[in-house]
């Protein structure tokens, strides 16, 4: 991965090529890498809604506004990431007993250690510091921030967005009927240079005296 390249063109794309696909092989790698996000406690409070047909993305474009509708229609993928917005019953139970088959622990009271951290730590967040949900969010971001630097190193273009109505894609995918909610939408494919209104703006960022203070 050219970090430096990255650095300076990595960009959100405004717009994609149309009918251009990500080819599978890329994408199982990408949701490999999704799947491997770290999490605080390894919680994985989150879902992924993944977009890949036309339709699939059409109903997702159709709940946005014309600023942002064409990032999702023309790309080749899209996902919703999704957050749990209460920690269902049993969640951090079937995470522990994963984890116990995937080999984590040599011995029981390692497992029963671990396990009291991560019940006390949800405990804390949602009655001590009454911030589960928003919490669990930050999780979810965290993992498409990776997520995006990850199809960069593939060379794959990536627009996170924000802009869009909780509650009609929340609507459209059923997904408060899971106790879920829409946090961000991540669409991939490859830039449209023409139509990307972006592509020959430079950066713009702070100087580094703002955003550093080196010790
Ligand atoms: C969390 C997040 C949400 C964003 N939401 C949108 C969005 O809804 N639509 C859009 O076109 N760009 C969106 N962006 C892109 C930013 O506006 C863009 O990255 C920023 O203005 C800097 O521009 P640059 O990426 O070209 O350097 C989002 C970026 C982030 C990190």
């Amino acid at each position: 991965m050219d970090l430096q390249a990255i650095s300076k063109t990595g960009h959100f794309t405004k717009a994609f090529k149309e009918n251009v696909e990500i080819p599978q092989a890329e994408v199982n790698k990408l949701m490999d890498f999704l799947r491997s996000s770290a999490s605080s406690v390894n919680a994985q409070p989150w879902h992924f809604v993944v977009a890949a047909k036309q339709e699939s993305k059409n109903r997702i474009a159709d709940t946005l506004n014309p600023f942002n509708g064409p990032k999702v229609r023309n790309a080749s993928i899209c996902i919703i990431f999704c957050t749990m917005m209460d920690m269902p019953a049993g969640h951090l139970e079937k995470v522990h007993e994963k984890e116990k088959a995937d080999g984590r622990f040599a011995t029981d009271a390692i497992a029963a250690g671990w396990h009291e951290i991560q019940t006390s730590f949800i405990r804390f967040r949602r009655y001590d510091l009454k911030d589960l949900t928003s919490w669990m969010e930050k999780q979810t971001y965290l993992a498409a921030g990776a997520f995006a630097m990850a199809a960069a190193g593939l060379g794959i273009d990536v627009c996170m967005m924000e802009g869009f109505e909780a509650k009609l894609i929340d609507a459209a995918f059923g997904l408060r009927e899971k106790s879920l909610g829409s946090t961000l939408l991540v669409s991939l494919g490859y830039r449209d240079e023409e139509k990307d209104f972006a592509f020959n703006l430079p950066k713009s960022r702070l100087p580094v005296e703002d955003l550093f203070t080196f010790l």
